[in-house]
């Protein structure tokens, strides 16, 4: 019985409350099915009260869509009433410490930036409960270098989501070799309660969707850049031709033309010399960096992308 007691007291809590770092479009979408498919108690953490109400809105957005649909059959106010049912529930503060105080599990979902993440996690580590696990939807950097910031490295997974959170079914869990096998099962039955399909990954560059996808989508404008198709005939083939819902081009200004180039720049900086990614697949793409450069990122934008807005 001293054995039964001690594993228990060993094992992490079940987790109840979530705090999501991050109201755009990733940290939104993340919150949001946590309180609707998953029924925790979520807080949405972010630095300014703009950008919570922005988060606030997205989900606004995103859920008046699935009433419409789910609840197709009942009335306009009862739909209304899901919607803020689900909003309401979602906390908001601009108070980092406050935000994780009796946190069980941190989603970090902010800027792509190193240095940012970790000093984030530094912050938290002292604030959050020693139970407490962390993980971030990095999607391109590596999970180990985030986690280091904080002094709970067997505590700290990856958790990558994709856009739109709402309507893609994965997430991808990514374990470091620090990762212990407890932090890993409890966040792959976070994913499953929130509706969605886990795989387990290893803390390689990209994981498995943006390895394949970001040297694809790459390959595709530099396609177009060759002259070697237009961007709507991409498009097209790759829709029709291998059953994609959205083209490469499509897909590149939905995924963001920033992100894009930000993710192939970081990995040429950092995974070639290392040999984990190879140099070809990562090759600059000058139309790319034009369209960037001229502030066309994509459908985020007011001037579009490859598309107009
Ligand atoms: N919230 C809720 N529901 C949404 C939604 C949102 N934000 N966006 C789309 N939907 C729902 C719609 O309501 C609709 O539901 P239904 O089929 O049940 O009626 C369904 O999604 C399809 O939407 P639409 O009819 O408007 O348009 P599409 O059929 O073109 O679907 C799409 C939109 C789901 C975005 C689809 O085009 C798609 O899957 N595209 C590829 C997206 C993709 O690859 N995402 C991953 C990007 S990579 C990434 O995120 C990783 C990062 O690290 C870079």
């Amino acid at each position: 019985s001293l054995r039964a007691f001690s594993t228990s007291a060993l094992r992490q809590k079940e987790v109840e409350n979530v705090t999501v770092f991050g109201g755009g479009l990733m940290g939104s979408g993340i919150a949001q099915v946590l309180a609707h498919e998953g029924n925790y108690n979520v807080t949405l953490a972010d630095v300014t009260e703009d950008a919570l109400v922005k988060g606030k809105s997205i989900m606004q957005k995103s859920l008046t869509r699935i009433a419409k649909k789910k609840m197709a059959d009942q009335s306009a106010e009862a739909q209304e009433q899901f919607v803020k049912s689900i909003v309401d529930k979602v906390q908001t503060t601009t108070d980092a410490a406050q935000a994780v105080k009796s946190s069980d599990l941190v989603i970090e979902a902010i800027i792509e930036n190193i240095k940012i993440k970790q000093d984030l996690f530094k912050f938290l580590d002292s604030k959050a409960p020693d139970s407490c696990i962390f993980t971030t939807n990095t999607s391109s950097l590596s999970v180990k270098d985030v986690a280091q910031s904080s002094n709970r490295p067997d505590r700290f997974g990856g958790f990558h989501a994709f856009n739109p959170v709402p309507q893609m079914k994965l997430v991808e869990i990514i374990k470091t070799d620090q990762t212990s096998e407890e932090t890993f099962e409890t966040l792959m039955n976070v994913a499953r309660k929130m509706k969605k399909q886990p795989v387990a990954c290893t803390d390689a560059p990209g994981f498995i969707v943006n390895r394949l996808l970001v040297p694809y989508l790459l390959e595709a404008i530099r396609l177009v850049e060759r002259g070697e198709a237009t961007a709507e005939d991409v498009d097209i083939a790759m829709k029709l031709g291998a059953g994609h819902p959205m083209g490469p081009i499509q897909l590149a200004d939905f995924v963001g033309l920033d992100t894009l180039s930000h993710i192939s720049k970081g990995w040429r900086e950092s995974r070639v010399s290392t040999g984990e990614i190879s140099a070809d697949i990562v090759q600059e793409s000058k139309l790319l960096e034009d369209l960037v450069a001229q502030g066309r990122t994509g459908k985020k934008s007011d001037k579009g992308g490859f598309y107009p807005a």
